[in-house]
């Protein structure tokens, strides 16, 4: 049985806890294997809300296994509160498994994450502020700390050592801060240590093994495509990789495992903190949709941007990723508009082009082209197959379809966990 991944296909914020949780009675494995407590996902099963941060959203699901893979940047405070939280609700948490080869978030990367921004005035990317691309620079120079140094002392304060010997330079002399000690952050890492142990494993291995024995496994991607360190409008991106490739290197999986990549994507267009955005808009338009979406972020809570679908953006996620599946989400959210504009290419200095631009200099000057499809009036929150739509909302499904390269499976109509039109098999 195959592996499968799920992503995000613009910049984030799509509804990728949503479609986990959908799959995840289908699914036995759910891994995270990328980005931090920057995410956030937002699932509501009946009348209850979760907002999850760093954990799979498969943990929601009984009998799943969660996995943290080797690709996540873990902050052990959020893992235990946000295990704490759902314990304290009844969510078995007993099952989750975190790779030994996962890197740890220390005080100090936070510290730097906020402290850079602040530096950059005008310039800052906007970042979530929780030591994400600190903790993943580590990685890249060799001088992270993973979590299985935390069951060697000797190594964990060496590698602590090490780790400070740069940081407290650039605390001291460039940012004004206090230097931080060894035994701080060596005393707050060792005190989640023994919680931690019965929870790690070479989740490499587990996952070889669940595949050989027929197992599903699902792996869920933080962030988006057009936030990849690789691929996304760089540098205002995130520091890893959500990617289907990412999948691969921050799980062990490899990529004759994988089988459907199913991408999620909004059926308009959110962004949240700096860079560029094609069709935002900044007017009364992208007002209502922010309020009639609730684009509030589930992390910062910061008001995320918005604006129209744009089918450039899809259709190089679909190439990227090498999409098998689309996702619609949030098409509720585009009812009562008389007609609804979609970015069919952009206009560059003069240009009209249908791909992504090759620089980000042709980016930033990318000015959308657009087609207007009609829209509808009625509620479509209780509709679950495609015929249940009007006439309109089923064009405007089929359209996208069209323009984005590959098939949309399901269509998101409310955020409850039954509030999904079901086109076809999402598992193949
Ligand atoms: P994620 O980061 O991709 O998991 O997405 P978030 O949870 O940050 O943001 C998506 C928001 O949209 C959440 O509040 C979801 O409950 C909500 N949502 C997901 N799918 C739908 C949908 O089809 N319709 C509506 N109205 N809300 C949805
Ligand atoms: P989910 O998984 C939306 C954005 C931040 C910032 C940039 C870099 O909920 O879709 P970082 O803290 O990662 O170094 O910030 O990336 N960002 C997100 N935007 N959804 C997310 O996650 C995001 N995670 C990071 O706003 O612009
Ligand atoms: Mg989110």
């Amino acid at each position: 049985m195959p592996a499968i991944v799920l992503l995000g296909a613009q910049w984030g914020d799509e509804g990728k806890g949503k479609a986990t949780d959908l799959l995840g009675s289908s699914v036995d494995y759910v891994v995270k294997y990328n980005g931090g407590n920057n995410a956030g996902h937002t699932i509501v099963i009946g009348d209850e809300k979760y907002a999850l941060h760093l954990l799979p959203s498969g943990i929601l699901t009984p009998g799943v296994v969660p996995v943290i893979g080797n690709g996540v940047v873990v902050d052990l405070s959020v893992l235990f509160g946000e295990l704490d939280a759902l314990d304290a609700r009844g969510v078995d948490t007993s099952r989750l498994l975190v790779s030994a080869s996962a890197h740890l978030i220390a005080p100090y990367h936070r510290t730097i994450d906020k402290v850079a921004e602040r530096f950059l005035g005008d310039a800052r990317l906007g970042t979530t502020g929780r030591g994400i691309g600190p903790t993943y620079a580590d990685k890249m120079s060799r001088v992270g700390v993973r979590v299985q140094d935390l069951f060697d002392e000797k190594i964990l304060r060496q590698k602590i050592e090490g780790a400070l010997e740069q940081k407290n330079h650039l605390l001291v002399k460039v940012y004004n801060r206090r230097a931080i000690t060894v035994d701080e952050v060596s005393e707050e890492f060792l005190s989640y240590a023994e919680r931690l142990r019965p929870m790690v494993a070479d989740t490499t291995l587990v996952l070889a093994a669940a595949l050989d024995q027929g197992r599903i496994v699902l792996l869920e991607g933080g962030q988006a495509t057009l936030l990849d360190v690789d691929h996304g409008t760089y540098p205002f991106v995130t520091s890893s990789n959500p990617t289907a490739g990412g999948a691969c290197t921050g799980s062990g999986i490899p990529p004759t495992r994988i089988d459907r990549v199913i991408a999620v994507v909004k059926a308009y267009t959110t962004r949240v903190g700096s860079g560029p955005f094609p069709t935002e808009l900044r007017d009364a338009d992208g007002e209502r949709l922010r309020t009639e979406g609730a684009e509030f972020g589930t992390t910062t809570g910061r008001p995320r941007r918005c604006g129209w679908y744009d089918s450039v953006v899809a259709r190089y996620a679909a190439r990227i990723n090498g999409v098998t599946d689309f996702v619609l989400t949030k098409l509720d959210v585009l009812t009562g508009w008389e007609r609804i504009p979609v970015c069919v290419a952009y206009d560059v200095d003069g240009e009209r082009v249908e791909e992504m631009p090759m620089t980000q200099t042709g980016f930033h000057h990318a000015r959308p082209v657009y087609e207007f499809l009609d829209g509808w009036d009625e509620d479509i929150s209780s509709a679950r197959s495609l015929s249940d739509l009007p006439k309109a909302a089923q064009a405007y499904v089929t359209a996208l379809e069209e323009m984005s390269g590959a098939p949309v499976s399901a269509v998101g109509v409310g955020p409850g966990r039954d509030e999904t039109v079901q086109i076809r098999s999402l598992l193949g």
